[in-house]
């Protein structure tokens, strides 16, 4: 037993310093545990695309959250990207951050971790401003990273950074600057993200594996699939029994399931401007709800039962999807 210890002990320093060394060339999975409460459930909301000095009913929609994160006692909230508009924040002392964050969720149940990952705005700006720890200060619930995992006992979620795998910002530098600061070269960026993501979700005993982004891989709405992400992204999701990916990118609330595996496609980018007015006919492939308008989405999650809910701007459910699946260990 003090053998299997102490082996378990040197293993866990080599792979620390080899992470160490390895830094430069690996993405930065980082990982957080989040202990969940007693009953084994855990409780959070999904919300993107926001950063609008509260305009376009920003402010409506956290004051919604604020009432539901209460309701459902959450653990924390996941930000899906784009955070802050148009052009992301400009350094770590960008008043963006207060008035469009801090100053705007302000409900007691929102006082809590914020997970969240950068979008194509957010990397309009200084990218690197969302991730400096000196926001933690000004906020203690901001965590922003490219690519992390949250372990949360029963689910994990594998936050990835979706922005450098699209083309088309590379392909038409002349619309926007982009902050391209440790992405490049992109190639060996993007292949090293996936690699990582690969073998954590291969390693993960966790009951629910979800992975978040800010590009859909399937969506209905304005932006439609990522080609980047159907071709590269999701052939990992689909060999390693992940269950959801949740993403923003398209302003509206969506579901879709794939075809071709359970994986269940979650778009809550809602955050504040929305009603863009197109959708895309997906030929009834798997499109389970599409609403245009703003709003949010929750997930609670127990051993076997999943419970998604997705919310408009004054707080009415207007979608539910439960599913419960057994697990080997029960059989
Ligand atoms: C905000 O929500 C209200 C209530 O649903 C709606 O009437 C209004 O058009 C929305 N405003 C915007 C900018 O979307």
């Amino acid at each position: 037993m003090a053998s299997l210890q102490n082996k378990t002990m040197v293993l866990s320093l080599l792979l620390s310093l080899f992470s160490l060394f390895s830094r430069e060339i690996s993405a930065e999975f980082q990982r957080f545990e989040q202990n969940i409460r007693g009953d084994g459930t855990l409780r959070f909301l999904v919300v993107g695309d926001w950063g609008r000095n509260g305009g376009f009913n920003q402010s409506e929609v956290a004051f919604q959250m604020g009432r539901i994160g209460e309701e459902l006692d959450i653990d924390f909230v996941v930000s899906t990207g784009d955070n802050f508009y148009d052009d992301g924040l400009k350094g770590d002392d960008d008043p963006k951050f207060v008035n469009s964050f801090t100053n705007i969720y302000t409900a007691m149940s929102l006082q809590k971790p914020w997970f969240s990952v950068l979008g194509n705005h957010d990397y309009r700006g200084n990218a690197l401003a969302q991730l400096s720890p000196v926001l933690r200060k000004v906020d203690g619930r901001w965590l922003c990273l490219r690519s992390f995992i949250v372990n949360a006992e029963i689910a994990e979620l594998f936050f990835v950074d979706t922005t450098p795998f699209v083309r088309y910002y590379f392909l038409n530098p002349e619309d926007h600057v982009y902050d391209w600061r440790n992405v490049i070269p992109t190639k060996r960026y993007t292949s090293t993200v996936l690699k990582d993501l690969e073998s954590a979700l291969k390693t993960s005993s966790a009951k629910w594996k979800i992975v978040v982004g800010h590009h859909a891989i399937r969506s209905a709405g304005h932006h439609g699939d990522t080609h980047e992400l159907v071709q590269s992204l999701l052939p990992i999701l689909r060999a390693n029994d992940v269950d959801f990916y949740m993403n923003g990118h398209d302003h509206c609330l969506e579901q879709i399931s794939d075809i071709e595996s359970p994986i269940q496609f979650l778009t809550s980018g809602a955050g504040s401007k929305a009603w863009r007015g197109d959708v895309k006919d997906l030929n009834g492939n798997g499109l389970k709800f599409f609403y245009d308008g703003q709003g949010f989405m929750s997930v609670r999650l127990t051993q076997n039962e999943a419970e998604i809910r997705f919310y408009d701007v004054l707080g009415r459910v207007i979608h539910r999807w439960d599913m419960s699946k057994m697990f080997r260990a029960d059989i």
